[in-house]
C-alpha cells in the first residue's frame, strides 16, 4: 500500500507543475485545463486512488507561490507555513469539505470554522461585528493558513499585535469613518497602554482585547458590556487592582456602586484611549476642569484663590490642583476622618508642599466664598463692610464734589456783581 500512495503522489506532484506551467503561461488555458486534468483523473485511477487525501495530495499542486485561478487570484498555499500553523497537522479537507478530487467541483463549499470553533462563532454572532461577510473569522485571525496560537508571536492575535489587527478597520485609513465612529487606533498608539505596549513591549499592558474582549465585542451601549459606564471600574481594576479599591472605597466609588451614574468613572477623569501619565504636566493642566465640570461652585471659589490664580499664571504645574488636597481615587467627604481634607489631616496634606504649616495656616480656606453668608460669615461680613465702606466713601465725595460746584459757581456770580458795582 505504502507504495502505491507514494507513487500516487509522486504523480499528483508532477502533474501539479505540468498544470501550474499551464496556468502561468496563460493563453489557452481552459482547454488545455481540461485535458491535463482528464489525464491526471486517469493516473489516478490507474493507481486505484482517485480522490486526494493527503495534504501533501493538495500540496503537490498548490504549494506553488505563483499559482493562480483563472481570474488571476492566487491560489497558491505556502506549505512550511502551513505545516508551522496550529492546524498544520489537518487534512487540507478538514476544512475544505467537499474539495476531494480534481478537477475540483464547481461549487466549492465556502470554508466554515464553526463547526470545530462553535464558542468563538457563537460569541461573533452576538456582538458588533457579527455581519459574517464583512467579519469572517480570517478578518482578524488572518490567512486561514497561516494561523498560530495566540501565545505565538506569529499569531495576528497575539497581544503585540492586536491594535494593528484592529487598527485596519478603526483608524482613519481603515473603516472606521464610513461607519460613523471614531478613529480609536492612533489615539491609543499615542496613550500610555499604546505606547507601554508598542514601544516597550509590556505584554501587560491594555491593548484592545483586555478592555473590549474579542469575539463577544458589544457597543458600550450594552449593560453587559466591558466598556459600559456601570462596569468600567472593574475592567480597568482587573489590571489596577489597588486603584480599584481606592475608588471603590471613595465617595465617586460609592456613589456609582449606588446606581448614581453621575459620579465618575475611571474614563471622565482619564479617558479610555488618550490615556497619559497622570505625572505629566498635560494631565495636570487639565485635570482641575475636569473635576470642576461637575463640581462648578467648587471650580469657581478654587478659582478666586491664590493656587489657581498662580496654576493660570505661566502654567505653573507645582500649584495645589484638586486632588492634591483630595486624592484622586478614594475622594472622601470633608467630615470623614479619613478625608485628606479633614480639620485633623489639614497641616499634613497642605504641609507637603508649604513646609512648617501649622494651625493657624491651615485656618485659610480654598474654597472661600465670600457670597455665601452660611459658609464664609467672616469673609462674607468683610466683604460686605468694604462694599458698604466703599459705596459711602464715593458717594461722600460726589456730595462733596456737587457742592463744591455750586459753591464755586456762586463765588463766580457773586464777584463778578461786586466788580460791576465798582464801576457804576
Ligand atoms: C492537480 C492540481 C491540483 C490539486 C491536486 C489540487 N488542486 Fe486545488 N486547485 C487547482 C487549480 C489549478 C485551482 C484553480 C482553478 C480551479 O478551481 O480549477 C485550484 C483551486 C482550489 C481552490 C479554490 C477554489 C475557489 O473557487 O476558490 C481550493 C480551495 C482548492 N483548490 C483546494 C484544494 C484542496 C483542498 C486540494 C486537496 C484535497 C486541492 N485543491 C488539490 C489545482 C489543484
Ligand atoms: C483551518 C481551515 C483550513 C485548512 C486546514 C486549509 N484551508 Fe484553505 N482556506 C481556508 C479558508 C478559510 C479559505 C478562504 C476562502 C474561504 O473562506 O472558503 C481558504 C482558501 C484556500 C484556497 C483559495 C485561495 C485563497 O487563499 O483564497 C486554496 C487554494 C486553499 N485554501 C487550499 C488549501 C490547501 C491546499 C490546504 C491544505 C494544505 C488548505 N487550504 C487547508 C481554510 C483552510
Ligand atoms: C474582531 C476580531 C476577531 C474575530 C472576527 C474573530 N476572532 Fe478569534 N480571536 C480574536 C482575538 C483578539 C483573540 C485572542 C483572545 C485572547 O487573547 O484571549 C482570538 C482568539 C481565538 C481563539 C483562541 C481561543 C480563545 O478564544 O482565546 C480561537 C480558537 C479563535 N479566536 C477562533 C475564532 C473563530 C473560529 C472566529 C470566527 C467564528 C474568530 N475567532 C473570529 C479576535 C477575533
Ligand atoms: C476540523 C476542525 C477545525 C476547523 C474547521 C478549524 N479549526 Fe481552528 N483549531 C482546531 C484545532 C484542533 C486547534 C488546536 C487546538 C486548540 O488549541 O484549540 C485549532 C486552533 C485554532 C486557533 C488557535 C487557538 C489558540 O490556542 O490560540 C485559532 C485562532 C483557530 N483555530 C482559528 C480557526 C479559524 C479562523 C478557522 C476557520 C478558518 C478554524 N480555526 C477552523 C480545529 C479546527
Ligand atoms: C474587518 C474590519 C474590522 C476589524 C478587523 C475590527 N473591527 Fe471593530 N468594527 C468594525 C465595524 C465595521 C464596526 C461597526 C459595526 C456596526 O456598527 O455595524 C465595528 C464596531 C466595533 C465596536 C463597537 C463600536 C460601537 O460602540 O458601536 C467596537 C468596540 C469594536 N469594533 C472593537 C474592535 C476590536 C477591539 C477589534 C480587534 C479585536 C476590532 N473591532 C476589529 C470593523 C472592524
Ligand atoms: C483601557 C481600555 C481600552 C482599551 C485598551 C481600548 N479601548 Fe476602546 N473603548 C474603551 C471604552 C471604555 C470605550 C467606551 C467609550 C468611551 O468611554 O470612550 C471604548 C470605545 C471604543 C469604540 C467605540 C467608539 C465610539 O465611537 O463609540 C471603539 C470602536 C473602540 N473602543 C475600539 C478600540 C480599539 C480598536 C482598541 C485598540 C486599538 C481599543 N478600543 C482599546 C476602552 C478601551
Ligand atoms: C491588561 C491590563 C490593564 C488594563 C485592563 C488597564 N490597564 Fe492601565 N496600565 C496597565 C499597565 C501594565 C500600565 C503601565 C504602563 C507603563 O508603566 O508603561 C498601565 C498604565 C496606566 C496609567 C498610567 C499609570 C502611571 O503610573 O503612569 C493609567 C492612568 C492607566 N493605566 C489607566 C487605566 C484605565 C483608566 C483603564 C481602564 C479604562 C486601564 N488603565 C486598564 C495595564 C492595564
Ligand atoms: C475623579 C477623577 C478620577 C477617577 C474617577 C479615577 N482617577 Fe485615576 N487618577 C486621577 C488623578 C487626578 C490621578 C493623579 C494622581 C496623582 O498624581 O497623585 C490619577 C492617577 C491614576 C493612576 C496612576 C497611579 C497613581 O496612583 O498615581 C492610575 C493607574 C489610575 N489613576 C487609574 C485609575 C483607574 C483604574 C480608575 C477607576 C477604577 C481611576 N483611575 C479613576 C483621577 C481619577
Ligand atoms: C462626572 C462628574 C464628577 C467628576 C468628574 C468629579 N466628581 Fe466629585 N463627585 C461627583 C458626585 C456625583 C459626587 C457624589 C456626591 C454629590 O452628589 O455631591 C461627588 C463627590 C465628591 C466629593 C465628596 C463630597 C461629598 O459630599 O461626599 C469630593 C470631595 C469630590 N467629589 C471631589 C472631586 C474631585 C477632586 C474630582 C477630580 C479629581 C472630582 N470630584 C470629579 C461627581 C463628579
Ligand atoms: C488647597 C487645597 C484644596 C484644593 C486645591 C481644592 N480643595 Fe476642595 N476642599 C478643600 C478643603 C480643605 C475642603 C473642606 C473645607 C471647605 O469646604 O472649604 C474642601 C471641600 C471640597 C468639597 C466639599 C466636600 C464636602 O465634604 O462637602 C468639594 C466637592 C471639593 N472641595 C472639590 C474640589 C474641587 C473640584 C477642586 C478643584 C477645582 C478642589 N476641591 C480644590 C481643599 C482643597
Ligand atoms: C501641591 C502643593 C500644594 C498643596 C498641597 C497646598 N499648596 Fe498652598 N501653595 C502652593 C504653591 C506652589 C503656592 C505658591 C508659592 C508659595 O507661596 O509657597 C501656594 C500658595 C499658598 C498660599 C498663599 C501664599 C502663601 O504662602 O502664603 C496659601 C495661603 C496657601 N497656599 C494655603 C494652602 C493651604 C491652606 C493648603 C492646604 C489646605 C495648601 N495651600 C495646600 C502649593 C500647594
Amino acid at each position: 500500500m505504502g507504495e502505491a500512495a507514494s507513487f500516487r503522489s509522486l504523480l499528483i506532484e508532477l502533474f501539479g507543475r505540468l498544470t501550474n506551467g499551464v496556468v502561468c503561461r496563460g493563453a489557452g488555458r481552459r482547454m488545455r485545463w481540461g485535458m491535463l486534468a482528464g489525464v491526471l483523473a486517469g493516473s489516478l485511477l490507474v493507481t486505484n486512488a482517485g480522490r486526494l487525501q493527503a495534504q501533501t495530495d493538495c500540496l503537490g499542486c498548490h504549494d506553488n507561490a505563483e499559482m493562480q485561478d483563472a481570474s488571476g487570484h492566487s491560489v497558491a498555499v505556502d506549505g512550511k507555513t502551513f505545516n508551522k500553523s496550529i492546524h498544520g497537522t489537518m487534512k487540507c479537507n478538514d476544512c475544505h469539505q467537499n474539495i476531494k478530487e480534481y478537477p475540483h467541483p464547481a461549487q466549492v463549499a465556502k470554508v466554515d470554522c464553526k463547526g470545530c470553533h462553535a464558542d468563538e462563532a457563537q460569541g461573533l454572532a452576538g456582538s458588533v461585528h457579527a455581519d459574517s461577510k464583512e467579519h469572517p473569522c480570517t478578518s482578524c485571525h488572518g490567512s486561514a493558513h497561516s494561523i498560530f496560537p495566540k501565545a505565538d508571536s506569529r499569531s495576528a492575535v497575539y497581544p503585540l499585535n492586536i491594535p494593528n489587527t484592529c487598527g485596519k478597520c478603526h483608524s482613519n485609513q481603515g473603516m472606521a469613518q464610513k461607519h460613523g465612529l471614531a478613529s480609536v487606533y492612533p489615539k491609543y498608539m499615542d496613550s500610555i497602554h499604546g505606547f507601554a505596549l508598542s514601544k516597550e513591549g509590556l505584554l501587560v499592558a491594555a491593548n484592545c482585547q483586555s478592555c473590549h474582549g474579542s469575539h463577544h465585542i458589544l457597543s458600550r451601549k450594552d449593560p453587559a458590556s466591558p466598556t459600559n459606564r456601570v462596569n468600567i471600574p472593574k475592567t480597568c481594576g482587573s489590571c489596577h487592582a489597588k486603584i480599584n479599591d481606592d475608588y471603590m472605597g471613595g465617595s465617586h466609588g460609592k456613589q456609582m456602586a449606588a446606581g448614581n451614574v453621575k459620579a465618575p468613572v475611571c474614563t471622565d477623569c482619564h479617558t479610555a484611549h488618550e490615556i497619559l501619565h497622570p505625572t505629566e504636566s498635560a494631565f495636570r493642566m487639565q485635570s482641575t476642569p475636569i473635576c470642576g465640570s461637575c463640581h462648578k461652585d467648587k471650580l469657581s471659589t478654587y478659582r478666586d484663590t491664590f493656587h489657581s490664580q498662580l496654576g493660570s499664571l505661566g502654567g505653573y504645574v507645582e500649584t495645589a490642583r484638586c486632588w492634591d488636597c483630595h486624592g484622586a481615587h478614594e475622594i472622601l467627604p470633608a467630615s470623614d476622618p479619613k478625608s485628606p481634607v479633614n480639620k485633623a489631616n489639614l497641616i499634613k496634606t497642605c504641609g507637603a508642599c508649604h513646609a512648617g504649616a501649622n494651625a493657624s495656616f491651615v485656618q485659610y480656606q480654598p474654597h472661600a466664598n465670600a457670597h455665601d453668608r452660611k459658609l464664609n460669615p467672616a469673609l462674607y461680613y468683610v466683604r460686605t463692610f468694604m462694599n458698604v465702606l466703599l459705596a459711602s466713601v464715593l458717594t461722600f465725595f460726589m456730595i462733596h464734589t456737587l457742592l463744591w460746584l455750586i459753591r464755586a459757581r456762586y463765588n463766580q456770580i457773586k464777584e463778578k456783581k461786586t466788580v460791576g458795582g465798582d464801576h457804576e
